[in-house]
């Protein structure tokens, strides 16, 4: 009898087992929070020369960004620069603001003369160009960086390849189909879609 318990499972050293695996079961249920680590520092690194960089920035690849005004990054912005060059820039007396919660996608360029703004939550798909002025005059193709306010308000979601120029102002919640050309305001919303863009749905 005594030999038999002698190889049935002690409680107490059971629980030595596991409390010696506590640690590893830890760093299992964290590893979602542990992968962020790598992008979180890539972002700290990149954007180092931010005016304002909120808290748990996230980046993977390696963006082009040009601060000589102001750039402000909200807090849980997510940015991607892994397939093609995610371009920030805000000129001299410019002001390039993202929002919390925004997220930006591959080969994007959100380019700011005067002001550019992205409202929180808003979606900003990929090789999408924002931008607040035309950088050339028309007549003389001088160039020219006065240009005019755009404005994404809340949970704006710009779709693959559109394109925002100056002045514009995209309502709350509206949506820019891939490709389109944004020229004119967007009400909130709306879905717009076209060159140019135009209200092909209301919701
Ligand atoms: C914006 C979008 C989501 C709207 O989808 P939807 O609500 O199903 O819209 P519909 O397909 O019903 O289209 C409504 C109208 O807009 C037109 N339209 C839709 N997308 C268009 C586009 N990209 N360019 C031009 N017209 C477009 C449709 O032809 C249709 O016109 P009609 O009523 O005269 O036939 C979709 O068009 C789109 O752009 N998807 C791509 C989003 C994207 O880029 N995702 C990548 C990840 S961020």
């Amino acid at each position: 009898m005594e030999a038999k318990r002698a190889f049935l499972p002690d409680a107490s050293a059971a629980r030595g087992l596991t409390d010696g695996f506590a640690p590893l079961a830890r760093l299992w249920a964290a590893r979602g929070r542990l992968a962020l680590i790598g992008p979180a520092l890539n972002a700290r690194f990149h954007l180092r020369g931010a005016t304002r960089l909120g808290q748990r920035v996230t980046l993977r690849g390696r963006p082009k960004v040009v601060n000589q005004g102001t750039l402000i990054v909200g807090d849980r912005v997510r940015l991607d620069s892994t397939v093609a060059t995610l371009e920030l820039v805000a000129l001299p007396g410019g002001r390039l603001e993202l929002g919390d919660n925004v997220f930006i996608n591959y080969g994007s360029s959100l380019v700011s003369s005067t002001c550019v703004k992205v409202g929180n939550d808003c979606l900003i798909g990929t090789h999408v160009m924002v931008m607040d002025c035309d950088f050339h005059r028309v007549e003389d193709k001088a160039w020219d960086t006065a240009g005019a306010p755009v404005v994404l308000e809340e949970r704006v979601w710009l779709g693959n390849r559109s394109m925002v120029l100056k002045g514009v102002t995209v309502g709350h919640d509206a949506v820019v189909a891939a490709g389109s050309v944004v020229i004119r305001d967007v009400p909130p919303r709306t879905v717009v879609a076209g060159v140019p863009a135009r209200v092909v749905r209301r919701f």
